[in-house]
């Protein structure tokens, strides 16, 4: 059995309802998770809300509820969301909970015992937005730079955490252990940080200002300064010092946050538990911020997206796919509930949805239901290297989830998608079908599809369990057994013979984007036409060269907004300038046969030179580029 593998998300805060920036989080941590127990690793996943200070006293007293009753209701809200986002969590756990209360004491007694903790009077700028003092240096215009308010001068005794003490064995550690924070670009901004010198850590606050937190253990006047007390849930959670999940699963930890804590994640964290002698973290992952029209999703704004608004919308794996697909782990993206409708549209109905459906109906179609027995040397001829795609997918997966890279992951998966949507035209099984003599050739091509996709619902199961478990289901496979094993998944001829089928289902249904867009800035409207062109004579028509054209290259142009520069094949290869980039990404259209107007005036566009124009149909933001339904030879007419 390979090491444990413990996965946490960031603990909530219970000011506010959970909104999509959360549900990401937890996502991540599901699928990662998940992805681990294909690998057939221990895991332990923990998730939970954080229930002390100012905010939520302030957060209550707006509700008029007493501060208890109000975290309960809202904890409440973030593990239902967990149970709706189907997040297979080990433990949730909660700051007012009496045993993380007392690990919390326990930490505090056993640091300041060792002499790490001091009383002095302090007198700093203090955001109570933040919960924390700020020095001149890290204010912008004198203002908090999350909140934009002007901090306010706090004289007060508290006590305080030799911090600066640790600076020179944090940056050691991080400059020993490169992956101790990543993407790389964090880990450099904590290097940053650390370039300067670090102040100690204010680690109280006293009573007569708020009392809504966890009393110091060496001085009743004070309670515990809330990063002090939310960081150490991800021990207190296991069972720290003594109990058995601690010692199996500590320290091996990958913590996900976004880029708004990495520094309590990526200082304070490591230093406590360096002080505490207890080794630190495995790994920091930090990803960036969902926004929406580019800027901050918040309340004032009214632009916060509801994750399970779009879930009861959309389909819970739909939403799940979106959004590992959309976001590059560790940058910011905007979320945009078009761009959601084309993936259903295209990703999931179109390629996946469809090369479900239409091998199943194959299936039944010419074996009633039934798995064909298969001559296994015409299997393997018959192959055409399907085999050994599918296991270098599943190597391009292994190594993108190991890397946080998720939406590579993905692209890996429609790649093979898309080989056996080809795999399919290729060996025409309808023109098999037709004779006696090559029935034989059929079922060899329809078991290799059945293959593919076995192999293909493993795969998804990180990110899409529930479609996951249906493709499962009606491929015939027993949903007692472990199909998502990465072992067992490797190996080509897992699915038996003679297995009968259940009737095939759809896997997902097209969106009519203009049907009830949820966050759309105006719904959209009635479509006008356009009015139809003058007629034109056959002879006029037979002017416009119109060719079938292969994509072999594609990539985005800097700084145009739409524009990708393809290269196609048409006999011979050219370079043509298509404004498709907000529904493509280059690779979505690598391979395609498109339609071309080939005898187009050559123009000039962002300094490229296109010679001539790919046919494509736009309806409010999606569009569709112009193709035919079966292989043609590149560079034929289109008359
Ligand atoms: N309670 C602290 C965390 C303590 S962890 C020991 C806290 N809570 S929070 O409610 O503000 O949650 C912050 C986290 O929520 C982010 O780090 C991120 O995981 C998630 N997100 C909140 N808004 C987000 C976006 N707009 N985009 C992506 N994730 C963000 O900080």
């Amino acid at each position: 059995m390979s090491e444990p593998f413990y996965i946490t998300t960031p603990i909530y805060y219970v000011n506010a309802r959970p909104h999509l920036g959360h549900a990401y989080s937890t996502i991540v941590a599901d699928v990662v998770c998940r992805y681990n127990l294909m690998r057939d690793r221990a895991t332990f996943f923990l998730t939970g809300t954080d229930e002390h200070g100012d905010k939520i006293v302030r957060a209550a007293k707006n509700e008029n509820l007493s501060p208890k009753v109000y975290v309960d209701k809202i904890s409440g809200l973030f593990k239902d969301l967990c149970t709706e986002l189907r997040i297979r969590y080990d433990h949730f756990i909660r700051t007012t909970d009496p045993a993380h209360i007392a690990v919390v004491k326990h930490i505090l007694r056993k640091i300041y015992d060792s002499g790490e903790i001091y009383f002095s009077e302090y007198e700093g700028l203090y955001c109570f937005g933040c919960e924390r003092f700020y020095t001149d240096r890290e204010l912008v215009e004198g203002r908090c730079p999350d909140h934009k308010t002007e901090p306010e001068v706090i004289k007060e005794s508290n006590y305080f955490f030799k911090m600066s003490r640790y600076q020179g064995w944090l940056i050691d550690h991080i400059n020993n252990n490169p992956d101790f924070i990543r993407p790389e670009r964090y880990r450099n901004e904590v290097l940053s940080f650390l370039s300067e010198p670090l102040e100690d850590l204010c680690i109280s606050r006293p009573k007569t200002r708020l009392e809504w937190g966890i009393s110091l253990p060496f001085d009743d006047n004070y309670v515990t300064y809330v990063w002090f007390d939310a960081l150490i849930n991800y021990i207190s959670a296991i069972g720290y010092p003594d109990g058995e999940l601690f010692k199996k699963f500590w320290p091996h930890v990958n913590h996900i946050v976004a880029k708004d804590i990495l520094k309590p994640h990526g200082i304070y964290w490591p230093i406590m538990l360096k002080a505490a002698g207890i080794p630190v973290y495995k790994h920091l992952n930090v990803h960036g911020y969902w926004n929406v029209d580019q800027g901050k999703m918040s309340k004032s704004l009214g632009n916060v997206i509801e994750p399970l608004q779009i879930k009861n919308k959309y389909g819970l794996d739909a939403f799940r796919f979106f959004i590992m697909r959309d976001m590059v782990f560790g940058l910011d993206s905007s979320f945009s509930e078009e761009s959601m409708v084309q993936r259903i549209n295209s990703d999931l109905a179109n390629d996946l949805g469809n090369l479900f459906s239409r091998v199943l109906a194959m299936a039944h179609k010419y074996f009633s239901g039934e798995i064909p027995e298969v001559d296994p040397v015409l299997e393997q001829e018959l192959q055409l290297g399907l085999e050994s795609n599918a296991i270098k997918t599943i190597d391009k997966f292994e190594s993108a989830m190991e890397n946080f890279e998720f939406h590579k992951a993905l692209i890996a998966i429609w790649e093979f998608i898309s080989r056996m949507n080809k795999y399919v035209d290729t060996t025409a099984p309808w023109e098999l079908a037709k004779k006696k003599s090559s029935i034989k050739q059929l079922e060899a091509v329809i078991y290799n599809l059945l293959e593919g996709l076995r192999v293909i619902s493993g795969l998804i199961y990180p990110v899409m369990p529930d479609t996951s478990a249906a493709m499962q289901k009606h491929l015939g496979m027993n949903p007692n057994e472990n199909y998502y094993n990465l072992e067992i998944l490797k190996k080509w001829g897992a699915i038996k013979s003679g297995t009968k089928l259940p009737k095939s289902v759809t896997l997902f249904t097209r969106v009519d984007l203009k049907k009830n867009v949820l966050y759309s800035r105006e719904n959209a409207s009635e479509q006008i036409l356009p009015a139809l062109k003058p007629e034109i004579s056959l002879e006029e028509f037979n002017n416009i060269d119109l060719r079938i054209a292969t994509v072999v290259h594609a990539e985005v142009i800097p700084r145009a907004k739409k524009l990708l520069k393809i290269e196609v094949d048409l006999g011979k290869k050219r370079t043509i300038v298509a404004g498709i980039s907000e529904c493509y990404a280059p690779e979505d259209i690598i391979g395609k046969q498109v339609i071309v107007v080939a005898n187009l005036k050559p123009a000039k566009i962002m300094g490229i030179l296109s010679k001539g124009m790919l046919l494509a149909a736009f309806d409010d933001n999606i569009c569709a580029v112009g193709t035919v339904d079966k292989k043609i030879k590149s560079g034929n007419p289109l008359n």
